[in-house]
């Protein structure tokens, strides 16, 4: 029977621990909990040093479970796991690709959290450049499917989850666009990555806010591409393209966008990519002033964008690649 979590255990935080990430019969050592819908209180599942089976894990599938929470304070514990067996993990056949996808999933969204909290733009750039390998590898398998790749993914609205799904989506729309060289895909899906570095700068309580911007949040948030470009400029790692990926993603086709109001094809041709999934994945996230949008609301919208602000080709090829799921 599953331990009622006291009052005391109530004030802890408690951590999403992705299903598809447990191995059968290997223990992390840490305690898994479930947790209650309504009330949101947590149950012991799991005691730590005692493993899951493949029974227990196929109960947990059997009943929509797809995440177990942990403690906070051993969060770490469950990374390192996480971070020590992701080689094998990626190259073990045997474990579906959809569970190595969430595997990847959580290792790129916690090195994103952690290099982009430490604001050292060499490590990022080291940093994304290796998850990228793996991520284009696992996009680029033909078993790889797109609905099963999308349905491991977070919808919050951390800049590190947003990055990373960012990374996803350029890659897939990069690949149903034709990009088939194995180094572009890579230097888009690590664009992808660093797209938004200049949101770092921005506080939290204007990236957050609940309630409508002011018209001088809005000029502070406007300034997110220039502050990305110039923190990545000096490095000699990224190529134009991926630069551009940075500088020109708030740009629109008919001169309205930001940051310099670039018209047409003054657009680098990753950038127009890069806004169509960023505006997508904006749109099915969770917002702190909204929830996140039914895939046919989000078409909608972007629908009456495409042709004055995204590429209209590019938005038909995503729609084509996603509506297929
Ligand atoms: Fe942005
Ligand atoms: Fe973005």
């Amino acid at each position: 029977m599953p331990l009622v979590a006291d009052a005391v255990e109530s004030q802890i935080a408690y951590i999403p621990v992705s299903v598809k990430t447990l191995r059968p019969d290997q223990s992390i050592g840490i305690g898994l909990y479930l947790r209650e819908s309504g009330a949101g209180s947590y149950f012991l599942y799991r005691e730590k040093g005692i493993p899951l089976n493949h029974s227990d894990l196929e109960a947990l599938q059997a009943r929509g479970l797809s995440t177990l929470y942990a403690k906070g304070d051993e969060f770490e514990i469950y990374q390192r796991y996480l971070r020590g067996s992701l080689d094998s993990v990626m190259a073990d056949e045997s474990i579906p690709v959809a569970n190595r996808f969430s595997h990847l999933n959580e290792v790129v969204r916690d090195i994103l959290a952690d290099s982009f909290r430490r604001g050292e733009t060499g490590g990022t750039i080291t940093t994304c450049h290796n998850v990228a390998h793996k991520t284009v590898d696992l996009i680029c398998r033909k078993d790889a499917v797109a609905s099963e790749l999308l349905g491991v993914m977070y919808h919050d609205y951390h800049t590190f989850t947003h990055s990373a799904n960012v990374s996803y989506y350029c890659t897939m729309l990069a690949k149903s666009l034709g990009i088939s060289d194995r180094k572009d895909l890579h230097r888009i899906a690590v664009g992808g990555m660093l797209h938004d570095l200049g949101k770092l700068e921005i506080p939290d309580t204007i990236l957050t806010k609940p309630g409508a911007l002011t018209t001088a949040e809005r000029t502070v948030i406007k300034q997110h591409p220039r502050t990305g470009f110039l923190k990545l400029c000096r490095r000699h790692e990224l190529t134009r393209s991926q630069m551009m990926m940075v500088y020109q993603h708030h740009e629109r086709l008919d001169g309205k966008g930001y940051p310099v109001g670039a018209v047409g094809d003054e657009i680098d041709t990753w950038a127009k990519m890069c806004a169509v999934v960023d505006v997508f994945e904006a749109l099915t996230s969770n917002r702190p002033y909204r929830r996140a949008l039914e895939r046919a609301e989000a078409f909608g919208i972007m629908g009456r964008e495409a042709g004055p602000a995204l590429d209209k080709d590019m938005f038909e090829c995503w729609m084509q690649a996603i509506s297929t799921i």
